[in-house]
């Protein structure tokens, strides 16, 4: 503490330079004092544009803040300022890492003379690969970049129809029933909010994104919202669980079936879409989205002690202009 506030005063007094600056935000670090680094950092790399190790300073405490974009952007200003920075190179893998992007990461990691904890760090990274869902600060860093103009692209380049698909369905296995306490995971900005609302006495939603559910709580819709995994986070007890087109990011579905089943009332339902696979199964397709089967739906629906009410062929959305083929399910408890 003490360092900090000499350096402070250093600073103040126009005594210190680059040096004295990078310390203190090495020292503000250290106390745990984000903020305070970052307001130092960006001063840093303000006044000093083209130097590299304030740019990397910068971006290393935006890593510690986990606004995984522009502190990969920082760092990767930093590497092109100097290539050689090693430790550039080393908080690059560790941005990529917390983005779920395991093969960059591994790339990076690779490349490294040595640094600390790097066995660790590439154990990290080979677990993501290999784990049976997105990793969630995969689907995070994803949905964070992608907030902006998510209802645009989504509306209007990819002609999606997750949430009127459910809502059909819905209409259809649960004709008339209003007032229902409905919680929507992976609400995103709130789409399928918007046409559930009308049957809802109380509506919820759960998301990885901070942004998105920032844009979610903006439409001003939603009884309560929370930034949290579906997997792991749920609570409470509903009436109608939806799920439109984010069972896309997990592949096996054992876990979450689990816990919707567990957090469903006992006349419940939950509803979904999927991208379709043939034959038997899930696997992870090309654009990084998981694809489930109808036998493998039918099989973990039983094994959670779940009854198919209903399930149906309908695409959520194109690609390339081409409709992927999907299905909507629903479930009763
Ligand atoms: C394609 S968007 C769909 C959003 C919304 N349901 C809609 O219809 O527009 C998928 C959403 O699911 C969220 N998501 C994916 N996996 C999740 C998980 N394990 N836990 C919480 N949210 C998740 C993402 O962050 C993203 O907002």
């Amino acid at each position: 503490m003490q360092a900090v506030g000499d350096l402070r005063a250093r600073l103040a007094a126009g005594r210190g330079g680059l040096l004295a600056r990078l310390t203190l935000v090495k020292a503000l670090l250290a106390s745990n004092d984000l903020q305070g680094a970052l307001e130092e950092a960006r001063e840093a790399a303000a006044l000093n544009p083209g130097v590299a190790v304030a740019a990397m300073a910068l971006g290393e405490v935006l890593l510690r803040l986990g606004a995984l974009p522009t502190a990969i952007a920082e760092l990767q200003r930093a590497l092109r300022l100097d290539p050689g920075l090693e430790r550039a190179r080393f908080l690059t893998g560790r941005a990529w890492l917390d983005a779920g992007e395991a093969q960059k990461a591994l790339e990076v990691f690779e490349s490294l003379e040595s640094a600390p904890q790097i066995d660790d760090l590439i154990a990290r990274a080979h677990a993501i690969q290999h784990a049976p869902r997105s990793d969630a600060g995969y689907v995070r860093h994803l949905f964070d970049q992608f907030s902006a103009d998510y209802d645009s692209r989504m509306i209007g380049q990819l002609a999606y129809a997750a949430p009127q698909i459910l809502r059909d369905l819905a209409d259809l296995i649960i004709p008339g029933r209003e007032n229902l306490s409905i919680l929507d995971l992976g609400c995103g900005t709130g789409l399928a909010g918007m046409v559930f609302k009308a049957r809802a006495a109380r509506l919820d939603g759960i998301d990885l994104s901070p942004t998105m559910v920032l844009k979610a709580r903006a439409r001003g819709i939603y009884d309560s919202l929370i930034v949290g995994d579906i997997e792991t986070s749920l609570t409470g007890t509903y009436d109608l669980v939806v799920a439109a087109d984010t069972l896309v990011y997990l592949g096996d579905l054992a876990a979450l079936f689990r816990t919707v089943h567990a957090h469903l009332s006992p006349d419940g339902y939950f509803l979904f879409t999927t991208e379709a696979k043939d034959a038997d199964g899930f696997e992870l397709g090309p654009k990084r989205r998981w694809r489930h089967s109808e036998a493998y739906l039918r099989e973990e629906a039983a094994m959670a002690g779940f009854s198919v009410a209903g399930l149906v062929v309908a695409s959520p959305r194109t690609e390339a202009n081409q409709p992927v083929p999907g299905l909507a399910v629903a479930l009763s408890r």
